[in-house]
């Protein structure tokens, strides 16, 4: 299976328990490798722009204010078939229909505030990271 790349967001409910050592030992421990890392303050129209396919969602102004709320870890993480296998470990959006193990089983506080971010597909991945990545930041 092809080795692959895809982007993940420790959100602000996770940042302020201070639990991005424990989602990331949970991502690593899932076979995926953080090629890139780094600690920011959202602004509101970045995260506009990061959300803008949810942007008729009834949800879409409370998403944003949350994910500015506080600060994110934004990361590459490298691994084979990296999107699914960080699907996989994250669980379900809802942290009421996650499974055991999964980080949003163990940490998430609402789907909203759901600890986790990760690509939906390698064309997402790319988008994304590119959004908040300099070629030059990802050392795989
Ligand atoms: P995420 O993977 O970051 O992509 C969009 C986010 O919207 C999603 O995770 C959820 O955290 C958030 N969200 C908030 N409310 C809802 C909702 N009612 N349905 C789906 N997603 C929601």
């Amino acid at each position: 299976m092809a080795v692959t790349r895809t982007f993940s967001i420790i959100k602000p409910d996770a940042t302020r328990r201070n639990l991005t050592g424990a989602v990331t030992k949970m991502l690593e421990d899932a076979g995926l490798r953080v090629v890139a890392s780094k600690r920011i303050q959202m602004t509101k129209e970045q995260a506009e722009g990061f959300y803008a396919v949810h942007k008729e969602r009834p949800f879409f102004g409370e998403l944003v204010s949350f994910m500015i709320s506080g600060p994110v870890v934004v990361q590459v993480l490298e691994g084979e078939d990296a999107v699914k296998r960080n699907r996989d470990v994250m669980g379900a959006t809802n942290p009421a229909d996650a499974a055991e193990g999964t980080i949003r089983k163990v940490h998430a506080e609402s789907i909203e505030a759901n600890s986790v971010h990760g690509s939906d597909s390698d064309e997402n991945a790319k988008i994304e990271i590119d959004y908040f990545f300099k070629p030059e930041e990802i050392v795989g």
